[in-house]
C-alpha cells in the first residue's frame, strides 16, 4: 500500500472521506511535512504528515512526534481564542499526520507582506494573539506537562538558529551561548516555536495561526522574537518603513497582553533573541530565502553583531532598526 493509499484509508476510518474516489491536492511550502487538502464529506478539510526529515538543503532530522506537538497546540490555542487556529478534525493512526479544517480564501500573510500589502492593525492581532496564548498558559503546570518537547525544541532552533552561529564565530560564540542556555531553561508559557509569516493565514477574524511542530513549554520571548526577525528582514528587503511599523505595533500590542512577569524583562528577552535570529537568518542554517542581496545580508549582519554585544530591548531594537 502507498503512503497516499494509508492516508486515504485513515480519513475514510475518521469519517472524513466517502467510499468514492479520494484526491489528495499536495499545498504548497511542506519543507517539513506532507500537506494535501482533500474535499470531504465535511467540507475541505487539510491533512497534514510529519516527514522523517525536512526537505532542506542542509540535513535536518526531526521526530515525527512533532505531529502530535502541533495537535496539542492548536487545540490549547483554540482553547484561549477559536479564532486563532484551524479546527482539527482527527488525529490519523499512521505517522503522526492529522486533519484539520481548511479555511477557504485566507492568503498566507507572508505573501500579503511580500506583496506590498502591510497592515499594522493585523501585525497588532498577531501581538495579541500570541501573547493571548502566553498569558493563558504561563506558570501552569499541566500544560508544561503536556509540552515536554525540549529535545526537539533544541533540534528544530537552539542547535540551527543560536549554537550553528556560536560555533562558526569565536568572538560571539559566549554572547550566543548563554542565550542558548539561558532559552533552553526558561520555563514560562506555551511557546508556538515558528510564529512566521509563512505559517499565518489573513482571515476575515484575525490572524490564524498555523505549523505549531515545534511548540515547546518555555520561553514566550521567543515567539515574539521570531515573528519580529521575520519583519525587519523584510524591511530590508522591501525597503518599506511600513514594515518597521507593522514590527512596533506587533511589540506594542504584544507587551500589552504581558500579565505574567514585568513586560520590561520579556522584552529585554526578545531583544537578545531577535538580534541572535537575524544573525542566524544571514550566517546559520537556515537563511532567509529571500535576502540574497549581498549589501542587504551586510545590512543585517551589522546590526545584528552590534545588538549581540551591546542588547535593547525589542522596542527600541526595531525603533532604531536601519532598512538601508
Ligand atoms: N487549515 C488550513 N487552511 C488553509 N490553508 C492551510 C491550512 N493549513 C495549511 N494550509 C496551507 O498549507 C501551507 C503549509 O502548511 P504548514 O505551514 O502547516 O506546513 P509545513 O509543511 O509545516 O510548511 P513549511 O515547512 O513550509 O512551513 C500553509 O502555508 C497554507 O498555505
Ligand atoms: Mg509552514
Amino acid at each position: 500500500m502507498t503512503a497516499d493509499a494509508d492516508i486515504i484509508d485513515a480519513l475514510r476510518g475518521a469519517g472524513l472521506a466517502g467510499e468514492g474516489e479520494v484526491v489528495l491536492q499536495p499545498l504548497t511550502g511542506g519543507v517539513s511535512c506532507d500537506v494535501w487538502k482533500v474535499d470531504s464529506p465535511a467540507g475541505p478539510i487539510v491533512v497534514k504528515r510529519p516527514l522523517p526529515q525536512l526537505r532542506v538543503a542542509a540535513e535536518w532530522l526531526a521526530p515525527v512526534e512533532r505531529g502530535t506537538s502541533e495537535v496539542r497546540w492548536l487545540r490549547r490555542a483554540r482553547g484561549v481564542d477559536p479564532h486563532i487556529a484551524p479546527e482539527v478534525l482527527a488525529e490519523l493512526p499512521t505517522g503522526h499526520a492529522f486533519a484539520m479544517r481548511f479555511l477557504p480564501g485566507c492568503p498566507v500573510w507572508k505573501d500579503e507582506l511580500m506583496a506590498g500589502r502591510v497592515d499594522a492593525d493585523f501585525a497588532a492581532q498577531v501581538g495579541k494573539g500570541i501573547a493571548a496564548v502566553h498569558a493563558a498558559t504561563a506558570y501552569n503546570e499541566g500544560d508544561r506537562a503536556d509540552f515536554p518537547n525540549d529535545d526537539m525544541f533544541r533540534a528544530l532552533r537552539v542547535d540551527p538558529f543560536l549554537l550553528y552561529v556560536a560555533q562558526h564565530d569565536a568572538e560571539l560564540a559566549p554572547a550566543l551561548t548563554a542565550l542558548a542556555t539561558n532559552l533552553s531553561g526558561r520555563k514560562i508559557a506555551l511557546v508556538h516555536g515558528d510564529v512566521s509569516p509563512k505559517n499565518i493565514l489573513v482571515s476575515a477574524d484575525g490572524p490564524v495561526f498555523l505549523d505549531a511542530e515545534c511548540a515547546v513549554y518555555g520561553d514566550p520571548a521567543f515567539d515574539l522574537a521570531f515573528c519580529t526577525t521575520h519583519l525587519l528582514l523584510k524591511a530590508v528587503w522591501s525597503g518599506d518603513a511600513r514594515l518597521n511599523a507593522a514590527a512596533a505595533a506587533l511589540v506594542a500590542a504584544y507587551r500589552a497582553g504581558i500579565d505574567w512577569e514585568d513586560a520590561d524583562d520579556v522584552l529585554l528577552r526578545a531583544g537578545q533573541l531577535t538580534a541572535a535570529l537575524l544573525l542566524a537568518r544571514v550566517e546559520g542554517k537556515s537563511p532567509a530565502p529571500y535576502l540574497t542581496d549581498p549589501e542587504h545580508k551586510r545590512i543585517v549582519r551589522d546590526q545584528a553583531r552590534v545588538l549581540i554585544g551591546a542588547p535593547q530591548a525589542i522596542d527600541a531594537l526595531v525603533a532604531h532598526w536601519k532598512r538601508t
